[in-house]
């Protein structure tokens, strides 16, 4: 089955897909993006994803070139036409297409790509057993509520990671303040308390993040949005990672710090069992 692309309102190819070289996404990542993944073949909270696509896109005062149903519609043409089991979306919104220059002209056409691949498989020894991550310092600016493709400090320090023969790495102030992962949100539990850092514009405010915090209250389990310290984090009874490709990916080593017996803990084998399908492998 081919992988395809989205480009100039058709579905081409993906290797027959290429963006102009005055793509300002290509000069300058002016641009904005979304991971929508499906679920037994049907798209996963995907409402939730292109309401934050359009917020990322008022932030930037960037405008959408269709509707949000316009987008479900265009999506759910990608992943039939597609025919994979499950479907990993990609979806690229640039400035415009002109010369390079720093300012953009105030009618530019905003640029919409997207890539239907498949969504990987999932390596069932990793959930079972969990997996490792890095800190690394904070080094981004202070708007990463903003789905920005601009990802330098995100590649560095995944890169980092997987070199160490670790899945993630965590952005950590010079304050010991924890942040997030380069492409995932983290949570840990205390004494049967659920904890994450607040979704201000220090993270990205995780769909999947979002959607455990709210089965958590369903489920009644306590939880408790605010800073949290990496000193707090080692000392966790359990910590997870959460994003869209991964679900909820369970850590059990933060550097050299082995998390409480270094097994995955009660309270997160339960609350990944709040997503409706087996989660997939966290992409290197
Ligand atoms: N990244 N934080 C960052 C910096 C992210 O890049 C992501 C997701 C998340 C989790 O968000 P969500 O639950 O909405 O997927 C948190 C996607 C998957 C990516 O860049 O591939």
């Amino acid at each position: 089955m081919p992988e395809i692309a989205y480009i100039n309102s058709s579905f081409i190819p993906l290797e027959k897909a290429f963006v102009p070289i005055n793509d300002r996404g290509y000069l300058f990542a002016d641009g904005i993006y979304e991971v929508i993944v499906t679920r037994n073949g049907k798209t996963f909270l995907i409402q939730e994803h292109l309401e934050r696509l359009q917020k990322s896109a008022d932030e930037l005062l960037l405008k959408l070139p269709h509707t949000l149903s316009e987008f479900i519609e265009i999506i759910d043409q990608g992943i039939k036409k597609a025919g994979f089991n499950e479907t990993m979306v990609y979806i690229q919104i640039t400035r415009g297409i002109e010369p390079r220059r720093h300012n953009y002209s105030a009618d530019l056409k905003s640029n919409l790509t997207m890539t239907f691949r498949p969504h990987p498989e999932y390596d069932p020894q990793l959930i079972r057993e969990g997996v490792a991550i890095i800190t690394v310092p904070e080094i981004r600016w202070s708007r990463c509520d903003i789905k920005s493709i601009a990802l330098l400090p995100n590649i560095m320090m995944k890169q980092k990671a997987v070199e160490m023969g670790c899945q993630e790495a965590v952005f950590v102030t010079k304050e010991g303040i924890v942040r997030e992962g380069t492409a995932s949100n983290i949570f840990f539990i205390k004494n049967k308390i659920l904890y994450t850092p607040p979704a201000d514009q220090h993270i990205l405010g995780g769909i999947s993040r979002n959607y455990i915090l709210q089965q958590a209250a369903a489920h009644g389990l306590e939880q408790i949005e605010r800073e949290c310290t990496l000193e707090e984090i080692l000392s966790a009874d359990e910590v997870f990672i959460t994003s869209s490709t991964v679900d909820l990916m369970p850590v059990i080593k933060i550097d050299e710090t082995t998390i409480a017996d270094g097994c995955p803990g009660p309270v997160s084998k339960i609350i990944k069992n709040f997503f409706p399908t087996v989660p997939t492998i966290m992409r290197n």
